[in-house]
Parts: C-alpha cells; sequence; structure tokens
C-alpha cells in the first residue's frame, strides 16, 4: 500500500519511522515533510492545506492511506473534501471529518458537547464583544487564578491564565474588543480552573470502536520547574506513573466512552485520533481540553510504545474493524527530550548545521524542524529534534535520552534539563 503523512515535525517523523517497518507498506510519501522524513520515505514540497496539489499527488503516486497529522487541514474540513470527490472518495482519510475537527477548533463547540454528553470538565461561560459587562460580572463571582481561552485556533496561545481580577477583565477586553487572536477570540470560554496534575490520554477509534493508546505527560513551558512561556512541547513521558489502573478505568468508563458514544449519537464520523488533554483534580478526571489528532511531542513516545503493526491498525480504521484488533504495547517507559533553537518560543534564527545525529545509537532520533541545505542537515524550526529512549522507569530512560541529546550540537540549542521533576 502506498501511503502519504501530511505534516513535517517530529509527530510527523515517527509515524513515518512506525510505517516503514511494516510489509504492507509500499511507497511512503510525507508532505512537506522534514530532513528526517527525507531519508525514509519521499518528501513532497506541498502544504498540508493545499487540497487540490494533495488530490493530484494522491491520484498520480496511487496513494490509498492518508494519514493527517496536524489539526489545520482537519479543521479546514480535508476528510470531507476527500469525501466529496467521486475520484478520491474511497481513499481512506485517518483524522475526523470537518463536524468532529470542531471540538478542536472550537472551545465552546467542545464544552458544549461535554455537557451534551455529561462527560468530566471544568464549568465554563462564553462571552462575546455583544456581552463583555457580563463576562465581567462573571469573573467577578470567579475564584483566582481567572483561566480565559479564545474560542477558535490560535496556534497554542489562546488560552490565558490571570491571578488578578483587573488583569483577567483586561485579557478579556484586548480578546473579544481589541480582537488579540483575532477571529479566533471573537468568543472567548470563561471557565473554572482545575488545581491538579496533567496528563494526555490518547484514543483510536473507528468511529464504532476504539482503543485506549498509552497515556502520555508532556511539558509545556520553556524554562525548568515548569516556567516561563508555553512552546509546542520540551519533551514527554509514556506511561505516565500516576495514571493508575483504577484512575485508567475512570478515565475510560466517565470519559473515552462517553466521548465515543456521544460522537455516533450526534452523528459527527470520526475515524482517528482523539487527544484528550485531562487534569487530576483529587482521584478525578476531568477534560481540559480535545484535540483531534496525535500529540507532538506525545506521539514520539506513544507509537515507539504500540507493537502492533501500524498500517494494520490505520486500515482496520479506515474499514471499521478496530474491534477485530489486540492492542499490543511495550511495557517499558519511553520518553523524549526537544531539543529547540536558541531564542524559541520567542524568535530565533534557522539555517544553523546540526552535528552529531550519526553517533546516537541506542536512542531514536525524531527529527522537528530540521530540512537539508546542500547535503547538510540544518535547523529549520523552533522545535528542532527529539531524542526518544526506553528504559524500565522515566528515570532511566531519561537518563539515555539526557545522555544522546549531548551528542547533538547546533549553535543556541536549547532544551529543559528537568523532566519528570514533578512525579
Ligand atoms: P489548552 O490550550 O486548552 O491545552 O490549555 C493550555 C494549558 O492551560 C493547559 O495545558 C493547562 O495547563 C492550562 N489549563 C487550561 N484549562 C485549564 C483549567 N480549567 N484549569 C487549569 N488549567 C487549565
Ligand atoms: N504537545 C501538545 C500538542 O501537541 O498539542
Amino acid at each position: 500500500m502506498n501511503i502519504l503523512i501530511l505534516g513535517s515535525g517530529g509527530r510527523e517523523h515517527t509515524f513515518a519511522w512506525k510505517l516503514a517497518q511494516s510489509k504492507k507498506l509500499s511507497k511512503l510519501f510525507v508532505a512537506p515533510g522534514n530532513a528526517g522524513t527525507d531519508n525514509i520515505a519521499t518528501n513532497v514540497p506541498i502544504g498540508v492545506n493545499d487540497f487540490q496539489e494533495i488530490k493530484k499527488l494522491v491520484l498520480k503516486e496511487n496513494i490509498q492511506l492518508v494519514v493527517v497529522g496536524p489539526e489545520d487541514p482537519l479543521v479546514n474540513g480535508i476528510h470531507d473534501f476527500f469525501l466529496a470527490d467521486a475520484e478520491i472518495k474511497n481513499i481512506a482519510v485517518i483524522g475526523p471529518e470537518k463536524l468532529a475537527a470542531t471540538l478542536e477548533g472550537s472551545k465552546e463547540f467542545a464544552k458544549e458537547f461535554m455537557m451534551r454528553h455529561q462527560i468530566p470538565t471544568a464549568q465554563y461561560k462564553s462571552f462575546t464583544s455583544e456581552t463583555v459587562e457580563e463576562g465581567f460580572k462573571f469573573l467577578e463571582q470567579l475564584n483566582p487564578p481567572y483561566v480565559l481561552k479564545a474560542d477558535g485556533l490560535a496556534a497554542g496561545k489562546g488560552v490565558v491564565i490571570l491571578n488578578d481580577l483587573d488583569d483577567a477583565k483586561n485579557e478579556l477586553k484586548s480578546m473579544l474588543v481589541d480582537k488579540k487572536f483575532g477571529s479566533a477570540s471573537a468568543t472567548v470560554v470563561i471557565e473554572e480552573f482545575l488545581d491538579g496534575i496533567e496528563l494526555s490520554v490518547f484514543v483510536l477509534t473507528d468511529g464504532d470502536s476504539y482503543k485506549v493508546l498509552p497515556t502520555a505527560k508532556d511539558y509545556k513551558r520553556i524554562g525548568e520547574g515548569d516556567t516561563g512561556l508555553n512552546t509546542g512541547g520540551m519533551g514527554a513521558i509514556s506511561p505516565v506513573p500516576f495514571a493508575s489502573k483504577a484512575f485508567m478505568d475512570k478515565i475510560e468508563q466517565r470519559i473515552v466512552k462517553p466521548t465515543v458514544e456521544g460522537l455516533k449519537m450526534d452523528n459527527m464520523p470520526y475515524k482517528g485520533f482523539i487527544f484528550i488533554g485531562l487534569i487530576k483534580v483529587g482521584d478525578d478526571p476531568k477534560v481540559i481540553e480535545y484535540n483531534v489528532r496525535m500529540g507532538d511531542p506525545e506521539t514520539e513516545v506513544v507509537l515507539p510504545r504500540i507493537q502492533n503493526d501500524l498500517v494494520d491498525l490505520l486500515q482496520a480504521v479506515a474499514d471499521q474493524k478496530l474491534a477485530e484488533i489486540e492492542l499490543q504495547l511495550d511495557e517499558r517507559t519511553a520518553t523524549t527530550v526537544m531539543t529547540v533553537s536558541g531564542g524559541y518560543p520567542g524568535s530565533y534564527e534557522k539555517g544553523k548545521e546540526i552535528t552529531g545525529i550519526e553517533s546516537i545509537k541506542d536512542s531514536l532520533v525524531f527529527h522537528a524542524g530540521t530540512t537539508l541545505k546542500e547535503g547538510k542537515v540544518v535547523t529549520n524550526g523552533g522545535r528542532v529534534m527529539a531524542i526518544t529512549s526506553f528504559g524500565s522507569d522515566f528515570k532511566t530512560a531519561l537518563s539515555k535520552s539526557y545522555e544522546n541529546v549531548e551528542k547533538i550540537s547546533f549553535e543556541g540549542m536549547n532544551y529543559r534539563k528537568d523532566l519528570g521533576f514533578d512525579l
């Protein structure tokens, strides 16, 4: 089978690495890909939202399955685009249709879905520029910290948490009236602050049955001790040590099942990955958000722990036969450490030569923001490369990741040295 992966990050390199292990794979394409995917697949310089060019590629290369990495094309309706076109409607697309992708595309939509299906989440109210004054009153009734969320996609920056009431009111005004995040903050969700430790659960569904994939915890802040600005993710650990069997049973019964059943009930076709961001409040899981894709860098620790042939799993999703498959997992812990460009998540330079990759033997190297320039691997983004290792526990795995990170070098390279500090 010929397969196309859409995207260019560490997540997509990990998908490519895993798919490349399947005997069922003939040709693998990645659009646009990075220097890592270039080693194991054919990179094609097409953007993930260029649906017409993607269609041409699919027809030209006889691609039978498309794995959509990031949320953007899903929220823009790539799955619906395929279904609506007679020439490509039978090509399997892994990723939900547009309606279900709104679970990530609109926080308000996701909140309403959770309310409708009694899925535990923070209490909330949403506001628009017409109801700013009511928003102020609502904030006055809450206890700090105040959680304000731009409704739409805001490149991971749309959530603001503030301790001071006046700051929260100013932020609400700036989002709604001054359009701080453009149309993404035309509606703002204000919600109850949940105090606890975060984890993510990944689910693969064919719209009928589902598999709960390994849990993971990522480290979003740039600074040690979870300080400083938010990033796309500085590293991840799987499984999450505090996700006991009893806690996972609660997650499955209270959250995963009602989510998959809710999608069915609401006629929201979903074939793909669901990424559920959770907070453990006391002993109870509550949903912070849904993402309609895999996480990055969570994929870099979740996929390596799945022992099944990934082509089999994805084919079963496409054929709605996931129930027939038994998930096989590596019980060991996987950790990944993300190396980033100096200055990230603020401004940073690109094009720095990366050396030392070939000296890493006992960890997996997943490229994120890299490209080839005159035969050399150079930096091409904020998050540059993730180093994944296995161990009997997260400390053992992490020490191997760190040992190997030290072998990599590029000007300005930065990474967090304290992953797992909170576990
Ligand atoms: P999101 O973009 O929805 O993932 O939110 C970004 C981060 O904000 C999350 O990873 C949490 O750390 C935090 N967060 C979001 N909602 C809440 C909440 N209701 N209570 C506490 N923290 C939250
Ligand atoms: N690591 C968080 C995300 O992929 O959204």
